[in-house]
């Protein structure tokens, strides 16, 4: 079957099975900074932004986002132009293996979108679905308000 979304803001024509699940396409189709942990939604490595609001790939069909708008990491930024919060990710130390990391970008993206000023709670809560094995998350808060700043000012 043909599904046609948008991913980044290029809007995109798949070939897909109807049983295949978004995540996998995703890779397929070269965004590797979508990451496969659990596979059944759990940790949060998959997560996208669909419409703006941050879901877990691996619980989508790809048939499911006919007609949506995708955001991966691949559009927030790059080393020489770096999004707010890549920047304070790195400046925080809240990367270390980086397995996490565009899973966290895109929900941390999501919650300052919504939200330009959030407070620690706020950010733990938009945050409680993505798993970290390395930082202790202390960091990746600390990163998430520290962009929310820089992005206000
Ligand atoms: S791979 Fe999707 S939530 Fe873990
Ligand atoms: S930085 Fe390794 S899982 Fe988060």
């Amino acid at each position: 079957m043909e599904i046609h979304v948008e991913v980044n803001h290029k809007p995109l024509v798949w070939k897909v099975n109807p049983g295949e699940i978004l995540l996998d396409v995703l890779r397929r189709e070269g965004y590797k900074s979508v990451k496969f942990g659990c596979g059944q939604g759990d940790c949060g490595a998959c997560t996208v932004l669909i419409d703006g609001q941050s879901m877990r790939s691996c619980l989508l069909l790809a048939g499911q986002v006919e007609g949506r708008s995708i955001t991966t990491v691949e559009s927030l930024g790059n080393h020489d132009d770096a999004h707010p919060l890549q920047s304070s990710f790195v400046e925080c130390g809240a990367v270390q293996c980086g397995y996490c990391t565009p899973g966290m970008l895109l929900s941390s993206k999501a919650l300052l979108d919504e939200n330009p000023e959030p407070d620690e709670d706020q950010v733990r809560e938009a945050l409680d679905g993505n798993l970290c094995r390395c930082t202790g998350y202390k960091k990746i808060i600390e990163a998430v308000l520290r962009a929310a700043e820089r992005m206000r000012s």
